[in-house]
């Protein structure tokens, strides 16, 4: 055995000076959200179960590629995935309810499965008794088949001008079906659930300007109902993905052109009528030439239909202008820059790429969310809320649970320092932050594979065991520590 010596008191040294920094101080807003977020197709599993109708989702893999079969198996564990979020002291679940659960026929008209219903009432009562609070997302890329018609294969879906998919949003029975779902969703669950979420990333599944069109019309006429109807009086709300850009130079005026061009199409494209209740923005009708115009009268009506803005801030881009400028490309379909009309640049030291058509591969750092929530606070005056951010592992797809897994050091970094980040960007820049959901409470499918882990828990996929990981027990504590009601 070996006796330890002690150390001197004449050798003690007391930490640098600057060890501890004003942001140690920074606590949360009392009402600020932290929570842990999933979506049905990736962990739910059950895809043809009690009722369930088909979703897009539940064709996407290619023979041989893992699909969603099976995945967490969370339609049966949902209760277990719950108990443990709640013991560790997660105070709101983000989940999704499948619009094929609920209507497996989909459309108006077709009967509600009474089987989903229990599903999702049992699901949500649970998530309260616990302690918890539930926040619903009404689609999360799992649009039934039924829009897409026949003789479609999944690879033509991932394969939309703006984005990975395309179809069925565009469908011209889209809207009313969507409307009449979310009223069925509204009716039976928003006495016990706060927080909305029509859509989720809508732009990755839109690829002409019917879809964009009916995207925020059925988003608008579901809140009115939520507002006007039945009174709701949460917060609804749409979640877009991460597009937004900062210039390649930031001292140059055609750099700083270009960012402006692409993130005034992802962001204004939405936020312009759903928040301030102006017109789409030139960049979007420059791309968008069959775009569907808005009257005066449907401003009016889409105007305010948001309660806060959302990020979902994963990847970054950095913008230049193209060879030409950016007028050089508009509407000029055979140019490589088109539709956006601006050259993205792209690094991703994770290589980050599903395999679709992907235009911007830059990671996002804590700094890039500061700069990120400041540009919408400062452009739109509207709460933000980081609706989902998390750090994917790769190359860790094997079945075997292993300890450098479970001690996952860079994803603790990462929410550490996107945390101390929102802090700032709340107590330093004044922006107003709602509150932000963890993706994802674990291990799930990525549409394609399991090798991109984003969990803050592993899943053994041979045994369903679930493990919790290091990063969760720092991302709660680091809450914690810092929260008026934890
Ligand atoms: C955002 C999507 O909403 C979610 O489904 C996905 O898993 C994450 N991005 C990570 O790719």
């Amino acid at each position: 055995t070996v006796t330890p010596t002690p150390i001197p008191s004449s050798e003690l040294v007391l930490p640098p000076k600057d060890y501890f920094g004003p942001t140690d101080c920074y606590k949360f807003p009392k009402d600020f959200i932290f929570g842990v977020a999933g979506s049905a197709c990736q962990i739910e599993g059950a895809i043809a179960r009690e009722g369930k109708g088909p979703n897009q989702m539940d064709v996407w893999s290619e023979p041989g590629e893992p699909n969603n079969y099976v995945t967490n198996e969370n339609y049966y564990l949902y209760k277990q995935d719950i108990e443990r979020l709640a013991s560790l002291g997660v105070k709101y679940y983000s989940f999704t309810i499948p619009w094929s659960r609920i209507l497996p026929f989909a459309f108006p008209g077709t009967p509600v499965n009474s089987a989903a219903i229990n599903h999702y009432n049992d699901l949500i009562d649970f998530v309260l008794s616990k302690g918890m609070t539930p926040t619903v997302t009404m689609i999360h890329f799992d649009t039934p088949l039924q829009f897409y018609g026949t003789n479609i294969t999944s690879r033509q879906w991932r394969n939309g001008v703006m984005g990975v998919g395309s179809g069925a949003y565009g469908n011209p029975l889209f809207e009313d079906s969507f409307v009449h779902y979310g009223k069925i969703l509204l009716t039976h669950f928003s006495d016990r659930v706060p927080i909305w979420f029509t859509f989720n990333e809508p732009m990755l599944f839109c690829d002409t300007g019917a879809s964009v069109n009916n995207v925020i019309k059925s988003h608008a006429r579901v809140v009115h109902f939520y507002k006007e109807v039945i009174k709701g009086t949460g917060k609804i709300g749409i979640r877009l993905h991460d597009p937004f850009s900062v210039p390649l130079n930031p001292q140059n005026q055609t750099h700083i052109a270009a960012a402006h061009h692409i993130n005034s199409f992802h962001l204004d494209t939405f936020w312009n009528p759903l928040v301030l209740g102006i017109d789409y923005p030139e960049s979007f009708k420059m791309a968008i030439t069959d775009y569907v115009p808005l009257t005066p009268k449907d401003l009016a009506y889409l105007k305010g239909t948001c309660d806060f803005l959302s990020i979902q801030p994963y990847t970054a881009s950095v913008a230049s202008p193209p060879p030409g400028g950016i007028e050089s490309c508009a509407k000029n379909s055979s140019s490589e820059y088109f539709p956006f009309c601006v050259k993205l640049q792209s690094t991703n030291i994770f290589g980050w790429n599903f395999g679709y058509r992907s235009y911007s591969r830059v990671y996002t750092t804590p700094e890039y969310l500061r700069t990120y929530l400041n540009y919408l606070w400062n452009t739109f005056r509207k709460p933000v809320f980081i609706t989902e951010f998390g750090f994917p592992v790769f190359g860790e797809a094997d079945k075997e649970v292993r300890e450098d897994m479970l001690y996952d050091s860079p994803r603790s970094n990462y929410y550490l320092s996107f945390m101390t980040e929102v802090l700032k960007a709340i107590w330093e820049d004044g922006v107003n932050v709602m509150g932000a959901l963890a993706w994802s409470f674990a291990d799930n499918w990525e549409f394609g594979d399991y090798d991109a882990r984003f969990g803050l828990q592993v899943v053994d996929r041979e045994t369903q065991e679930r493990y919790y990981k290091k990063s969760f027990f720092d991302l709660v504590g680091f809450v914690r520590d810092r929260h008026p009601n934890y």
